[in-house]
């Protein structure tokens, strides 16, 4: 089915039970031009700056957070439910090991807008432009958070990115 343009409201129910559920898949392309892709399950959609703001929580570990300290562009992709077991692999193993776009039959295709590239298979593609980044400061954060989810240390980057496009299935919106 072919994609078109569509608003971001019309894809929110799908997009938060993704983030619930398996997980999305948000691409990242560094200098060298090879895409990276990575599950996240952690993100907020809203309106801030007078923009549509797709804010993704990546760790500093993370060979993606590598990536997009080279080049702020991404975008997030909903997969078929049927891609599972792909968006598994995505959070379980490193781009700096594996390349998961043909060890899983993922087809990177270039976005319309920015410099990392859209999934083919996707049934909801978000292009986004990083124009915000923060290091979570643990001494600003509660400390039952800290001591949940960083008790090692390796904190999230928080990256602000614009929505500069959505496109989705169509008849996938509403
Ligand atoms: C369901 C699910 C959700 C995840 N959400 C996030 C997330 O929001 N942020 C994050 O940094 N890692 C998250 N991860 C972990 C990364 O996807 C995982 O560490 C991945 O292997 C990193 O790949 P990379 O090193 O190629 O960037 C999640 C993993 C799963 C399975």
């Amino acid at each position: 089915m072919a994609k078109v343009d569509v608003d971001f409201r019309d894809v929110f129910p799908q997009t938060i039970d993704g983030l619930d559920g398996d997980g999305l898949l948000l691409v990242s392309q560094g200098a060298d031009g090879k895409p990276n892709v990575m599950t996240i399950g952690w993100a907020a959609i809203g309106t801030i700056w007078r923009r549509q703001i797709f804010l993704a929580l990546v760790r500093q570990s993370r060979h993606t957070h590598q990536l997009l300290e080279q080049n702020g562009d991404f975008t997030v992709n909903l997969m078929p439910a049927d891609w599972g077991d792909a968006v598994a692999f995505c959070g379980d193993v490193s781009g700096r090991e594996h390349d998961k776009f043909a060890e899983k039959g993922l087809k990177a295709v270039p976005a319309a807008k920015v410099r990392a590239p859209v999934i083919e298979q996707a049934l909801v593609q978000y292009e986004c432009r990083t124009v915000q980044k923060t290091d979570m400061n643990p001494a600003n954060t509660d400390p039952a958070v800290v001591s949940r989810f960083y008790a090692n240390g390796n904190f999230h980057t928080l990256y602000f990115g614009e929505i500069v496009a959505v496109r989705a299935e169509e008849g996938s919106g509403k």
